[in-house]
């Protein structure tokens, strides 16, 4: 990476081996519970109440997602103690506020960072990281063209480049953010693909394989990750598919031989992924890989995104999870939903009036049309 972008989190390969110090996590807790741990601060606003006295609005997080946390008494002792991106230890009791788990904070302290264990805090693949890793360069090996073959290999097999691809999240909050998520996000698209390519034979399957491989490989340069998960400086003014094109040249300037075709289709791959302009992509796609690419890209990231929400609030109740901002809709528990009784029977639920009251709401409804629309 030329010492661009992202920054590995210190003592990142202990992420998966550190021993947790967090005896409680924020998607555990339940309400009533009365509990002492520690967060990460993602927000921080000091308000005030009616009385005119202060209070805290946090939201705390650690690896297993965010929670709501407010302090009302003793503020001021604690206000300027710490900050937004520092760890707290709080103690607090559990309550429901809008069917949303909230922490009634009575106690906080600032944490040295020598006090808590990073991997805590920041989320990670539950996935084995080396076996995913594995079958991805598997997918690379196998790909018949031998210049497309060896660019691949090249590029997975440079030290710049392969850690981090391993270690990087996918994004900064909608989907696979998390350590090794980028790596789980291309492994499922490779799944994916070789499964659905052979059922259009116009697709070539290595530049199907190429294009996922490369696409968001920008990524390991957009998104640092140190206490949390954020768009680098280059990542916020240049974006992945230009830092992607960065790494696609720099490898190629190796290969002079490499068919000067062959790399625009490349460059299409990740200029056209996001699928539309008002997404990023300054080119629809234009050939059918780089539709297919677009669609299962967009179809992985939904599905991760839906798979997420459901495991976010698994512990809360109802038929349907909080918004999901990245679907810009929430999701149903469809086995819940399913699983519970019909209350009423369906063809009793609205008794047909008579065909006078049916007349007397037409006529109803149109009045409000009409008055709607002046
Ligand atoms: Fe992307
Ligand atoms: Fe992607």
């Amino acid at each position: 990476m030329d010492g661009r972008g992202a920054e590995a989190a210190p003592g990142q390969t202990a992420v998966a081996a550190a021993e947790p110090m967090k005896s409680r996590f924020a998607a555990e807790l339940a309400p009533e519970e009365r509990v002492t741990t520690a967060f990460l601060v993602k927000q921080k606003e000091v308000r005030q109440k009616k009385s005119g006295e202060p209070y805290l609005s946090l939201v705390l997080a650690d690896r297993s997602g965010e929670l709501d946390a407010k302090m009302w008494d003793n503020v001021e002792a604690v206000q300027d103690t710490f900050e937004r991106d520092d760890f707290v230890k709080v103690q607090g009791t559990v309550v429901l506020f809008r069917e949303r788990p909230q922490l009634q904070v009575h106690r906080l302290r600032r944490l040295e960072e020598a006090e808590i264990t990073l991997a805590d805090y920041l989320p990670a693949t539950t996935e084995n990281v080396a076996e995913m890793f594995a079958e991805v360069r598997g997918y690379a090996a196998a790909v018949a063209d031998a210049p497309l073959r060896a660019l691949l290999l090249a590029i997975l097999d440079d030290p710049e480049i392969g850690p981090r691809f391993q270690r990087a999240p996918a994004a900064k909050t909608l989907h696979h953010a998390f350590f090794g998520g980028l790596l789980q996000h291309v492994r499922s698209l490779c799944r994916a693909a070789r499964m659905i390519a052979p059922n259009y034979p116009e697709v070539n399957p290595d530049l199907l394989i190429a294009g996922i491989v490369l696409h968001d490989l920008g990524k390991i340069g957009e998104l640092s990750y140190v206490r949390s998960f954020a768009y680098t400086s280059e990542g916020q003014l240049l974006g992945h598919m230009t830092l992607a094109l960065e790494i696609l040249h720099r490898h190629l300037a190796r290969m002079p031989e490499f068919p000067r075709r062959l790399q625009v289709v490349l460059e299409h791959l990740i200029l056209s992924h996001h699928g539309h302009y008002e997404f990023g992509s300054p080119k629809l796609p234009m050939f059918p890989e780089a539709l297919l690419l677009h669609a299962l890209d967009d179809l992985d990231s939904k599905m991760q995104a839906m798979a997420e929400q459901y495991g976010r609030e698994q512990s809360l109740p109802g038929d349907w999870t909080g918004m999901n901002y990245s679907l810009g809709r929430p999701v149903l528990r469809l086995d819940r939903w399913l699983a519970a009784p019909d209350p009423v029977a369906p063809w009793t639920l609205t008794p047909p009036g008579p065909p006078e009251d049916l007349a007397h709401k037409a006529a109803r409804l149109q009045a409000a049309l009409r008055e709607g629309k002046k």
